[in-house]
């Protein structure tokens, strides 16, 4: 199969570094271009991530000789490039909008792990177990660009992409409300320990904007399209505290759930649904779909950051401690890899389907 051509936007940053190892042994993407800012472009990428290569194992040799791109300057150039890129960037969230709808009107679709355009009417935000039904609004957003093949997608925030998928088998019994309390790793701040030393031995309860994305981002996954806009859904409505904790990857979280007075299911059949459940991704059987997406572990100290954010190569959410509780109907807690499912491996499996349902197709 001829592979389709990738650039990564961002390619030096901790996503983006992301990206580039997991397009090493793709099946279907090749990549083919890297740009970051005007402090990198003109290097090799080797010369820029060698002393800020921050997750593991070494860079890989498609990459070290590919010379970075200016993702301002030089954005004609890297669109005519590529078949559709990544974009992971450090920027002000107008600079991201601007940036990203730039290239989709250079007709380069944009896969994006940037919350800019997370609430723009028309750009589908997508977890393809959830929601892959809402890429049919991207046809609305060429009309509203002007453009044949340019478009722009988002995933969604690193903190939800653990208590969502757990809740969102469950919402068919009429879920009322949920709370949860997010334990989040330092990779989701672009952060190592090196580069942050006061987080060793501490917990932040503190993370600028995350809660209000916790609360308000699920309810976009649960929406419907209505003509040239995805409408958010009215519920079930979700608070939650956010906070940082001493790990490197892996964001875990403590979920309660309240169902509709007499609706609680039982707790074998909560298990039983997360056991069954199966979305689009696996149905196509897209190659980062993981193959057994909710993973319960009936450890009473499971999952654990360290044994498990890897599961299904940090593509699987872990469940476990699932009881009653005496003002909720159940609690439970959950995790999930944040760079990875949260963010790049995210965004890869969102290109997959889009190639898969035609929305991205080779130049
Ligand atoms: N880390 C996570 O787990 C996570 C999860 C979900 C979403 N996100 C989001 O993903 C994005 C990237 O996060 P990160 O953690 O990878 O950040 P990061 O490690 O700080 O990397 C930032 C990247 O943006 C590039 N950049 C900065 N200014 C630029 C400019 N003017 N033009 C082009 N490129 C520019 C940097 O290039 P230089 O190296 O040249 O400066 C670098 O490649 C952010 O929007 C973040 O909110 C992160």
């Amino acid at each position: 199969m001829e592979k389709y051509r990738v650039g990564v936007i961002g390619a030096t940053g901790m996503v983006g570094q992301r990206f580039v190892s997991l397009m090493e042994k793709h099946p279907w993407f090749q990549l083919v271009a890297v740009a970051a800012s005007c402090r990198s472009a003109g290097k090799t990428y080797e010369e820029v991530v060698s002393k800020r290569w921050a997750i593991g194992g070494s860079i890989p040799e498609e990459a070290k000789g590919l010379t970075v791109l200016d993702a301002e300057a030089d954005a004609e150039k890297l669109a005519s490039m590529v078949d559709f890129v990544f974009c992971a960037v450090d920027m002000k969230k107008e600079e991201i909008r601007a940036l990203e709808e730039r290239y989709a009107k250079l007709e380069c679709p944009v896969v994006s792990n940037n919350s800019a355009h997370r609430w723009t009417e028309d750009v589908p935000m997508v977890v393809p177990e959830i929601n892959a039904d809402h890429i049919k609004i991207i046809d609305a957003q060429r009309r509203r660009l002007g453009t044949k093949r340019g478009f722009i997608a988002v995933k969604s925030n690193c903190s939800l992409q653990s208590y969502v998928p757990a809740l969102h088998p469950l919402k068919k019994y009429g879920i009322e409300r949920a709370l949860v309390c997010t334990y989040q790793a330092i990779s989701g701040a672009g952060k190592t320990f090196e580069r942050w030393p006061e987080m060793v031995d501490n917990c932040i309860p503190y993370i600028g904007g995350e809660e209000e994305k916790s609360e308000q981002e699920p309810l976009k996954l649960w929406g419907r399209i209505e003509g040239d806009q995805i409408v958010k859904a009215d519920g079930p409505a979700i608070t939650a505290q956010c906070f940082r904790v001493a790990c490197q990857d892996g964001h875990m979280a403590a979920c309660f759930v309240k169902f509709a007075d007499g609706k609680a299911p039982s707790m074998e059949q909560i298990k039983s649904d997360w056991a069954a459940f199966q979305g689009r991704a696996q149905e196509l059987k897209l190659p980062s779909a993981p193959r057994q997406f909710l993973h319960y572990f009936e450890e009473a100290d499971r999952p654990q950051t360290r044994l498990d954010r890897m599961l299904e190569n940090g593509m699987a959410v872990s469940i476990g401690r699932l009881r009653p509780d005496t003002q909720y109907d159940y609690k439970f807690v959950c995790l999930s890899h944040n760079t990875l499912r949260g963010a790049a491996g995210g965004a890869v499996l969102l290109a997959e389907l889009l190639c898969a349902e035609n929305y991205i197709t080779r130049q």
